[in-house]
């Protein structure tokens, strides 16, 4: 049996889509879903999705052992941050090496770092009139979406593209590959 943890601050699709992929599989479970955000709207898809939920504050994740602690207990094998836009702690990094991966909108290593996330990265892809935009999969380090790359995939904006638009195809591709790609990595 393997066991995730996933990590969101908004809406939670990707999580609700992970958690679907997994229902049939009894090798992998997923003991909880965690957020920064009490108004998170991936605490609802969770709760429907008959999952268990955490709601943590800064001082539990930057001063204290808290969760380092709980995802032990739970033996959680993969920590996965699905939309969950705070750095993750030196010392979490440390007590999961290559066991925290992260899904950003974009092909890294163009729009990443601090404030990219979101609507803030297609709004970016397409000022700068990129012909591609994409997503990447890639291991967490201390710094904001820096970490060894592990998936992408690409495809070419439309000539009317919007950030809506744009957004709409990400999560497609995310959809699509994420739940994959996690599946792969627990096998090894
Ligand atoms: C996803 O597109 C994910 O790639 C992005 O947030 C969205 C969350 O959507 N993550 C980042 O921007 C991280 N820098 P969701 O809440 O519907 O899954």
């Amino acid at each position: 049996m393997k066991k995730i943890a996933l990590f969101a601050s908004g809406n939670g699709s990707n999580v609700q889509r992970i958690a679907t992929f997994f229902k049939t599989n009894p090798d992998v479970e997923i003991p909880l879903v965690l957020t920064n955000n009490p108004g998170a709207g991936v605490l609802q898809r969770a709760k429907n999705l008959g999952l268990n939920t955490l709601v943590f504050s800064k001082d539990d994740f930057y001063h204290s052992q808290k969760i380092i602690d709980i995802l032990n207990r739970e033996g959680i094998d993969l920590v996965v941050l699905a939309g969950f836009l705070w750095l993750i702690p030196a010392t979490m990094i440390a007590a999961f090496p290559n066991k925290i991966i992260n899904i950003h909108p974009a092909l890294l290593p163009k729009y990443g770092g601090k404030g990219m996330y979101g609507h803030h990265v297609h709004e970016a892809v397409i000022a700068n009139k990129e012909k591609k935009s994409g997503i990447t999969i890639h291991y967490v380090n201390e710094k904001y979406d820096d970490g060894q790359i592990i998936f992408q995939s690409s495809f070419d904006l439309a000539a009317e593209e919007t950030p809506q638009s744009l957004a709409e195809k990400i999560h497609l591709q995310e959809y699509e590959h994420f739940p994959k790609v996690i599946e792969k990595l627990l096998k090894n």
